[in-house]
């Protein structure tokens, strides 16, 4: 270990230590998603099921609930639920790295858990450069680094390179990787690499992008690319930036979202159909995949948007900032993507309660349901004399299916305490899963067809869950605290 990683690792662990106690006082921490212990988290990083751990790193701020550096920070499962803070995985101290250590994955390679991220750098000009490197560890907790592998941009692209995506082809005995770019005319491109010995890279070139493969103008840049196969089709998923709002999508600042079709790795090229957003709350962003032991391709987002609803969150007077989502699990069924909570999650679950809930104009509430940290599933809905169904959680978010414009809504105060929404057509309602945890909540709609993830701040003090109709709606509602 260099002289400057023993510094720095001191600094964010006397840092940590200091702030943890104001953080954790925060009323609004939440209870059971993975969170940075003080600072600011982003991007899902080395996402991997590897002997029998889950292991999942971040992008970290020690320092602030800002984006000024990054470190790597690293938590561990057995169960999916319950996390463990394990020591800082990496901190940006040589010459590769020097302006944060951003984001990659993570794939055993001769039996070590091996990450490969991309070294920042700026210099005295603010110019950018950036290189490709790897770290590995035989222990799944220290690291050794390696340096860059590859350190050289190809012709056509900027510095805007970022965000290796890596992975073993068994059939030709190779690994390959994804890389998030930016052409020099400014279009997001996604770039394929393959090695025969994971030490020589080459870049056999753009597999999708803005302009390519019959998309229109799509953005400026393409941040974090995953690429894997799932029942049967080929997936992409990508966070463009640089895409105009289009009624109901794209409303973020940036987005995150899939492409699905056929890579062809000798071309190579990805042949697919339309882009979709995987998520349709405030707030989610840079998602990653891995596969675990059981064969389940599982997701985690981060619940966060650059430069959006930053620095106002009231987290932030507490000294950190953001959250991951819950892990989800991805299936293809029909052709349509499905995103359902991974099952561990009910090993959150109290005490269940069961009920009939009768919504009519007046709000009103039911017998123990309630809470800041629970699940609750509404499901069997029949609209008597109703157009509209809505739940008011903590009188603050607000969820709601109109059935005169089959359209569902989420509502929350966010930025500068003003009252804003996200939407999205729904044919039919059959199941409202939310997962509501003190200052976020996840909503997963008709058995994953459509999710929404959110930051929301309500009154500390209130707990309250309501039902709301324009007329009389019914559902069956299912409910547990979790803790
Ligand atoms: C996405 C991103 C990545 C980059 C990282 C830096 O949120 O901008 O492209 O590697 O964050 O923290």
């Amino acid at each position: 270990m260099t002289e400057k990683e023993l510094e720095l690792r001191k600094l964010a662990q006397t840092e940590t230590e200091k702030k943890r106690p104001i953080v954790e006082s925060d009323p609004n921490r939440l209870v059971y998603h993975v969170m940075p212990p003080v600072g600011l988290l982003n991007d899902p990083n080395g996402w991997i099921h590897w002997n029998g751990v889950y292991h999942l790193f971040y992008q970290w701020n020690p320092f602030a609930p800002d984006h000024s550096t990054k470190f790597w920070g690293h938590v561990t499962s057995t169960d999916l639920v319950h996390w463990k803070e394990e020591p800082t995985a990496l901190v940006p101290s040589e010459w590769y790295e020097t302006h944060g250590c951003y984001s990659g994955s993570a794939i055993d390679y001769n039996g070590k858990l091996t990450l490969m991220y991309t070294g920042n750098v700026k210099d005295e000009h603010n110019e950018r450069s950036s290189y490709q490197c790897t770290a590995a560890s035989a222990d799944g907790t220290t690291f050794v680094k390696h340096g860059p592998v590859v350190d050289q941009l190809p012709s056509g692209y900027t510095a805007h390179f970022r965000d290796p995506k890596v992975w073993y082809e068994e059939d030709e005995q190779a690994w390959y990787f994804v890389i998030g770019a930016q052409t020099v005319n400014e279009e997001g491109r996604v770039l394929l690499y393959r090695s025969d010995d994971f030490e020589e890279w080459s870049c056999l070139g753009p597999i999708a992008g803005s302009r390519l493969g019959g998309l229109g103008d799509f953005g400026y840049m393409w941040e974090c690319p995953d690429l894997f196969s799932l029942d049967g089709t080929d997936m992409l998923i990508v966070s463009p930036q640089g895409l105009e709002a289009d009624g109901m999508n794209y409303n973020n600042v940036y987005q995150a979202g899939y492409f699905t079709g056929t890579l062809d790795r000798r071309v190579p090229q990805f042949k697919h159909g339309a882009f979709t957003e995987l998520d349709r709350g405030f707030e989610f962003y840079a998602p990653q995949t891995t596969e675990d032991a059981d064969g389940r391709r599982i997701l985690i987002g981060w619940m966060g948007v650059p430069e959006q609803f930053e620095a106002n969150q009231p987290t932030v007077s507490y000294g950190w900032v953001h959250a991951l989502t819950l892990p989800r699990v991805l299936n293809v069924e029909n052709g349509a993507l499905k995103q359902r909570p991974a099952q561990e999650l009910e090993m959150l679950r109290g005490e269940g309660v069961h009920a009939t809930v009768t919504a009519g104009e007046a709000p009103t509430t039911a017998e123990k349901i309630s809470g800041k940290s629970a699940e609750l599933k509404l499901s069997q809905f029949d609209f008597h004399s109703g157009q509209a169904f809505e739940v008011l959680i903590r009188n603050e978010a607000r969820i709601k299916y109109d059935l005169s414009n089959r359209v569902l809504t989420f509502e929350r105060t966010g930025e500068d305490d003003k009252r804003e929404q996200r939407q999205c057509a729904l044919a039919d309602l059959h199941e409202l899963r939310i997962y509501i945890d003190t200052s976020s909540i996840e909503l997963f709609v008709n058995d994953g067809e459509e999710v929404f993830s959110s930051r929301y701040f309500a009154d500390v003090e209130d707990e309250s869950i309501q039902f709301k109709s324009d007329g009389q709606v019914t559902c069956h509602a299912d409910f547990w605290p979790l803790t």
